[in-house]
């Protein structure tokens, strides 16, 4: 496995492999790796002959008031991992390779980026667009694989690539979840046990309106209102929204009817490392 810290020595790496025909899957991360990530790496070493693993806290995509330097991190636990799933090159630069001085331009996401999760963390988007448009850049890999669990991310790099014509195909891959149901997440660090357990009624939540809406339940009122009870029962998470939206667009839809996405972002209010983080999840139903 060759770790690079720099863009040269990672595109030598990678023309080489390109010119033995080789074809190269991306999974961009920012360390802390856990089963989730994980998953992902399995799906492109399955689906591609090389595989490289982006390893960078992107300053860019963190407010002001976000934990850009509380946020987890473990090289060397985080090499391993790869080492041990058998990925070929680990790119990790320094923020200053990613962001020399005086650099200024950014992707602008517009709309889709200012909705759910944008509407609560302004610019967040520009920043995880902007840094994905570089790794593409960087790695140019024939595929590159993202995790459902953050929905509105993978909708607005789906968006980019096709609106800015990046030669890139995307996977999204399913969720993995700890047996209670709750999301893998590197935040899920912060929780105590009891909180942890607390917070597996949001995927309960979304679960319970899934079936509601199977069933034939189409009032948003009626199973948003439920859904923010339960999660409000455990008095440990404060729901910030829950979007029933089309899956494509994010557009809040009228009534819940299939294909549509439910979002969801909480708040945990347990005093602590945890205290005031979000925690977000979401349920496709086709
Ligand atoms: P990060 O939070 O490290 O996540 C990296 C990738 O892992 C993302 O595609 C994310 O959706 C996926 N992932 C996280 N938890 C998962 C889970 N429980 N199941 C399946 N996939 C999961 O997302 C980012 O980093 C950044 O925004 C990034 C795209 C790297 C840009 O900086």
């Amino acid at each position: 496995m060759i770790v690079a810290r720099t863009i040269p020595r990672t595109r030598l790496v990678i023309a080489n492999w390109r010119r033995h025909g080789l074809s190269v899957g991306f999974v961009p991360t920012m360390g802390a790796l856990h089963e989730g990530h994980l998953a992902l790496i399995r799906r492109s070493r399955r689906m591609c002959d090389r595989t490289v693993v982006s390893i960078f806290v992107n300053p860019t995509q963190f407010g002001p008031r976000e934990d850009f330097r509380s946020y987890p991190r473990a090289w060397s636990k985080d090499q391993d991992a790869c080492k041990r799933e058998g990925v070929d090159l680990i790119f990790a630069p320094r923020v200053n390779v990613m962001y020399p001085e005086g650099n200024v331009t950014l992707v602008k996401v517009g709309a889709l980026g200012d909705l759910w999760e944008g509407a609560a963390r302004p610019g967040h988007f520009d920043g995880v667009a902007t840094v994905v448009a570089k790794l593409f850049n960087i790695v140019q890999p024939d595929m590159a694989i993202f995790g459902q669990k953050d929905y509105q991310q993978s909708v607005i790099i789906r968006r980019m690539v096709k609106d800015l014509d990046l030669p890139v195909r995307m996977v999204v891959a399913p969720t993995v979840r700890e047996s209670g149901g709750l999301a893998l997440s590197s935040r899920n660090a912060y929780l105590d046990s009891l909180t942890r357990s607390n917070a597996q009624s949001l995927h309960r939540a979304l679960a319970w309106a899934a079936a509601q809406i199977k069933t034939g339940e189409t009032s948003i009122s009626r199973l948003s209102r439920d859904m923010a009870a339960q999660i409000k029962s455990g008095r440990r998470f404060k729901v910030d929204y829950i979007g029933f939206c089309d899956p494509e667009t994010l557009l809040p839809k009228k009534k819940a009817m299939r294909p549509l996405v439910i979002l969801i972002a909480a708040l945990c209010q347990v005093s602590g490392p945890a205290f005031g983080r979000r925690y977000i999840d979401n349920v496709l139903v086709r």
